[in-house]
């Protein structure tokens, strides 16, 4: 270690906090040393600019603590490289008495506090324990933030042809600014989508913000949107931004778009077509939004039956993304029930519970008219209210647990041979009766010697060679 810098063996640092003390002035060093060290804080030294950086390259400082004035560099400058090397350093300024300008402009710079000299001890330890408290909580929030963003990360699970047919699409529209039109039944996944569009965009760093055209009042949507001059209605006391201009230079999420009033649809038509809007009351601004919209309704029978404007339509519905229902690929249920149960057990503080064979085999019999958000629901349920290390049967809700596999439709390319059918629809019926083969025989109007004399064909005929 240089004779310039030392650091000094604390009392036993309970509270783990390093201050690193920076000044020109030796004996102003040695006593602030000596303070610091009593109060149990760890204290490193430094005479210059230069031996400071180095300390906070090498070492976890908490809070630095430094004249404004020393020879070389000044204190601004050192806060600025500081906070380039280390943000997260609270910076505490100590200025000759009457140089309070010079202290203000470090403050907008990002230091925390300053102190005047000549220094008090009680001043100047309170400084520090508040700067390095205010560290802490700026650290606690960041990892508080960091774990939010982790639980509320929504990645699209699944696997399925149906799913990834869709996500090629996305994958294709994305970085277009062309208007997508998400559809699907409700808790599908038209969401997840949008923002998975957004984030694959040339906005992606730009806001997101999504817009429930159900859930607003038709009378207010417009300002909503839009936004309005202070004055252009009853009620409207200050100028408010829309929407629109939250979403500038990002994407604009406009849910349940078939909800929307023939007035809106028509200021909603001119934004598509000529790329500008009046706020309510105001003039003429550009728009800067990538659009998606997302609808649960047959917005094509909507245009027919008059409700929803054709050229409207057209307008939003460049790219055409369908979220296919989770019935049509249950294939993706057994993975989502993997998400949703690491995710659920996580929240809930639970150690990961594992998914009984005979409850995932109710779960992929149910029909889901609620989709993967229903599927989502009945796994967090299941989570909560589970006692064991399974999940099992019983921790799903009862119309579930007792589900019978709903008899599936099957489908056969013009000329499947008719052994082939009858086989198939013979094994997709034991299924369903679960290997009762009389209940089978009795379904199918034939006896239950004929399925053991079609099923033993399939012996003899896979056992026979060529
Ligand atoms: N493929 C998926 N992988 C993981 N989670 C999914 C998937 N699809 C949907 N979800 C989850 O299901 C829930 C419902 O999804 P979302 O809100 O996107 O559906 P939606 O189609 O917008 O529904 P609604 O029409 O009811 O508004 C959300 O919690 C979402 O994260
Ligand atoms: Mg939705």
């Amino acid at each position: 270690m240089s004779d310039e810098t030392s650091q000094v063996p604390a009392r036993p640092a309970d509270e783990g906090v390093t201050v690193l003390v920076v000044d020109d002035e030796r004996s102003n060093v040695e006593s602030l040393e000596k303070i610091f060290v009593r109060e149990g804080l760890r204290v490193l030294v430094a005479y210059d600019a230069k031996h400071a950086l180095e300390q906070v390259r090498t070492h976890r400082v908490h809070v630095l603590l430094t004249d404004l004035m020393m020879p070389g560099t000044t204190g601004l400058e050192l806060l600025r490289a500081i906070k380039q090397v280390s943000p997260e350093v609270e910076v505490v300024l100590m200025t000759a008495f009457g140089s309070v300008e010079a202290a203000v402009s470090a403050m907008r710079e990002g230091a925390y506090d300053f102190v005047e000299k000549p220094l008090k001890r009680m001043t100047i330890v309170k400084s520090v324990r508040k700067a390095a408290e205010r560290g802490r909580l700026v650290a606690e929030n960041r990892s508080l933030k960091d774990e939010i963003k982790l639980l509320t990360r929504r990645e699209i699970v699944g696997s399925s042809a149906a799913l990834r047919h869709v996500l090629d699409v996305a994958a294709q529209a994305a970085p277009s600014l062309a208007t997508v039109l998400v559809l699907g039944e409700s808790g599908t996944g038209k969401e997840l989508l949008a923002r998975h569009i957004h984030d694959k965009s040339a906005r992606a760093t730009g806001p997101f913000v999504a817009v429930n055209c159900a859930a607003i009042p038709e009378t207010i949507l417009e300002s909503e949107l839009f936004g309005h001059e202070r004055g252009a209605f009853t009620g409207a006391v200050g100028k408010k931004e829309g929407r629109f201009a939250r979403a500038a230079g990002g994407t604009l999420f406009l849910d349940e778009i078939g909800e929307l009033s023939p007035q809106v649809q028509v200021k909603l038509l001119r934004v598509l077509q000529e790329g500008e809007y009046e706020p309510v009351g105001g003039d003429t601004v550009k728009a800067d939004v990538r659009i998606v919209a997302a609808t649960n309704r047959d917005l094509l029978a909507e245009v027919q039956a008059g409700r929803f404007r054709e050229d409207l339509f057209y307008r939003l519905n460049v790219i055409a993304v369908t979220a296919p229902p989770l019935r049509a690929r249950r294939e993706d249920i057994p993975l989502l029930v993997d998400h949703f149960v690491g995710m659920y057990c996580k929240k809930n503080g639970k150690p990961r519970l594992d998914v009984h064979r005979a409850a995932l085999e109710r779960l992929m019999d149910y029909e889901w008219p609620g989709n993967v958000r229903e599927l989502e629901n009945v796994i967090e349920r299941a989570v909560v209210l589970s006692r064991g290390a399974s999940l099992t049967e019983h921790d799903l809700p009862e119309h579930i647990a007792r589900a019978q596999a709903a008899p599936r439709a099957l489908e056969f390319p013009i000329g499947t041979p008719l052994g082939e059918i009858e086989l198939r629809v013979i094994k997709e019926t034991l299924k369903h009766t679960k290997g009762d083969k009389s209940l089978a025989a009795q379904l199918l109007g034939i006896s239950t010697r004929t399925i053991y004399r079609k099923l033993d064909g399939v012996a003899e005929d896979s056992v026979r060679p060529g």
